[in-house]
């Protein structure tokens, strides 16, 4: 099969969160498998170009219909590790991408939508015929609209769309001018609530929406949160959006690229080291606690990594430093906070808890300390009030951390409580789940870890075996997406 990936991130040229890893990850499980992917990216002045290959100008004359007039476009190309990676640059006086960021602008709606329709764009103009589209997340929602709605008439009417959510929290949800923007200015009929309309704004078109309704199958990231679109009102409003399109709806769990993420191999890590061979992560411990400043008393390390966001129970993560610490452990947080009050909370703790050699907080992305951090870590602490899948959970247990999460989304999925779960065998156990969002909730489930790693040091070592030899690679998710895209192509 011929996919093309649509995207606003892939990793590590573009990382924000878990769906640059997502982008990544199945692109390459899917080329393993012998099929052609290739992978469509705005071409950011931020990125991280020092992981590109080979980026030259592929196509220069691509020009994009917006609003009455056009804007001209080049399309780079280039290799991120292996995969083949086209970067559109659009030479607007807007400058859509050359922002200093990825996302944060007043008129992400617009960049966003107008590299959608660029990215068809540049398809037709170079006569690929994908057999399917993927597309991810909110950015990409407005693609199949306009693939079915413009672009079929031009001859692309082959091509079928997946279209993955990895949040529902961010729809896209936009003033009406970007149907006058793109071209689909038929106001009465996209403007409907069957259609592109907001459910709760009756001013405003939802892009998300748009992706559910004119995809050919759409999905989220974990066979739980599906069940929490379905059945909650997790999805912020889209609920009856998702009923009504139920019959192309599932869940499909992530992977993680091994490639990426194995502590046998991991180019990050000084000591390399497997379940059956556990010393290196001891030697990891060590590097990180030199590195850090951080004491070298016998005392378990709780780990943190992860965007400081609502999402992600901040108030918990929070808790939970002070807690590890009066419970006798060190916390070390690695976070990226985009919400200014979030920021300055945790700088303002980091001014005085750094101070402390138990503790440890580093604001900012750093991807090389997040591998070794995973690697020294014995127990990582995943509180999220929501999580559609969740990867530090999956990486930890990858890498010998323990995790200690709240029972929502993917969490559910992957983690299984090691004295409560009624549904596994003890073998299969691999970490403490907790389900209120209290603090002492959080502290129940941290006590459970905490205390097995102090007073039954060898039965927390099995913990640690039984969570590493887990499979959360792309394997398992990998035949569940060919298998979708394959349902699709013959409809
Ligand atoms: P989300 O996509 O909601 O942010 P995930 O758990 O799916 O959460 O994925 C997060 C990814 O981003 C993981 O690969 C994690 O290691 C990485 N990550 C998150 N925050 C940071 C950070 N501050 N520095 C380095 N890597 C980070
Ligand atoms: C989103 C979700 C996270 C998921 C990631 C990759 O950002 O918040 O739970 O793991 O996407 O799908």
């Amino acid at each position: 099969m011929y996919i093309v990936q649509v995207a606003s991130e892939c990793a590590p040229v573009i990382k924000a969160g878990g769906l640059g890893d997502v982008v990544f990850g199945l692109s390459r499980e899917l080329e393993m498998r012998g099929h052609a992917v290739e992978i469509i990216l705005p071409k950011y002045d931020s990125m991280r170009y020092d992981h590109i290959w080979g980026l030259h100008e592929a196509y220069a004359n691509l020009t994009v219909n917006w609003y009455d007039g056009a804007i001209p476009c080049t399309v780079y190309c280039g290799w991120v590790y292996g995969r083949q990676c086209f970067f559109i640059e659009p030479h607007s006086p807007d400058n859509f991408f050359n922002r200093g960021c990825y996302y944060g602008c007043l008129d992400d709606h617009l960049r966003f939508a107008f590299f959608s329709k660029a990215a068809l764009e540049f398809l037709l103009k170079t006569n690929k015929h994908p057999d399917v589209i993927h597309c991810h997340d909110w950015q990409t929602g407005l693609l199949p609209v306009m693939l079915y709605e413009i672009y079929k008439y031009h001859g692309m009417d082959t091509q079928r769309v997946c279209y993955t959510i990895h949040n529902f929290k961010h729809q896209g949800i936009a003033g009406t001018n970007i149907l006058w923007a793109t071209g689909l200015n038929r106001e009465t009929y996209y403007f409907d609530y069957e259609r592109l309309r907001d459910n709760f704004n009756p001013f405003a078109i939802n892009l998300m929406k748009g992706g559910i309704v004119y995809s050919n199958y759409f999905n989220t990231v974990s066979p739980h949160h599906a069940w929490e679109a379905h059945h909650t009102d997790i999805s912020y409003g889209l609920g009856e959006t998702i009923r009504k399109h139920q019959h192309k709806f599932g869940g499909i769990l992530n992977g993680i690229d091994y490639d990426v993420w194995s502590p046998e191999s991991d180019r990050y890590l000084p000591y390399h080291y497997s379940p059956t061979n556990l010393k290196g992560k001891l030697m990891n411990k060590k590097a990180l606690r030199e590195r850090l400043w951080l004491g070298h008393d016998n005392k378990p390390l709780v780990a943190f990594i992860g965007r400081l966001d609502e999402q992600k129970g901040v108030h918990l993560v929070h808790h939970a430093i002070y807690y590890a610490l009066h419970k006798g452990a060190q916390f070390v947080l690695l976070g990226s906070a985009t919400e200014p009050g979030i920021n300055s909370w945790f700088a303002h703790e980091k001014s005085f808890l750094n101070d402390n050699p138990d503790c440890h907080l580093e604001l900012g992305f750093n991807e090389e300390l997040s591998h070794l951090i995973y690697a020294a870590a014995d127990i990582i602490v995943v509180p999220s009030n929501y999580e559609p899948c969740g990867l530090t959970q999956m990486i930890g247990l990858r890498y010998g951390a323990v995790p200690v999460v709240r029972g929502v989304g993917g969490l559910v999925s992957t983690v299984f409580d090691r004295d409560y779960e009624q549904y596994k065998p003890e073998e299969e156990r691999n970490g403490y789940v907790f389900y209120q969002t209290d603090n002492q909730a959080l502290e129940s489930a941290m006590d459970r870890a905490i205390d097995l790693w102090y007073k039954k040091p060898k039965d927390f070592r099995q913990l640690v075996k039984q969570g590493m030899t887990y499979d959360y690679s792309w394997n398992h998710p990998g035949t569940a997406y060919v298998g979708v895209y394959d349902y699709i192509r013959h409809r």
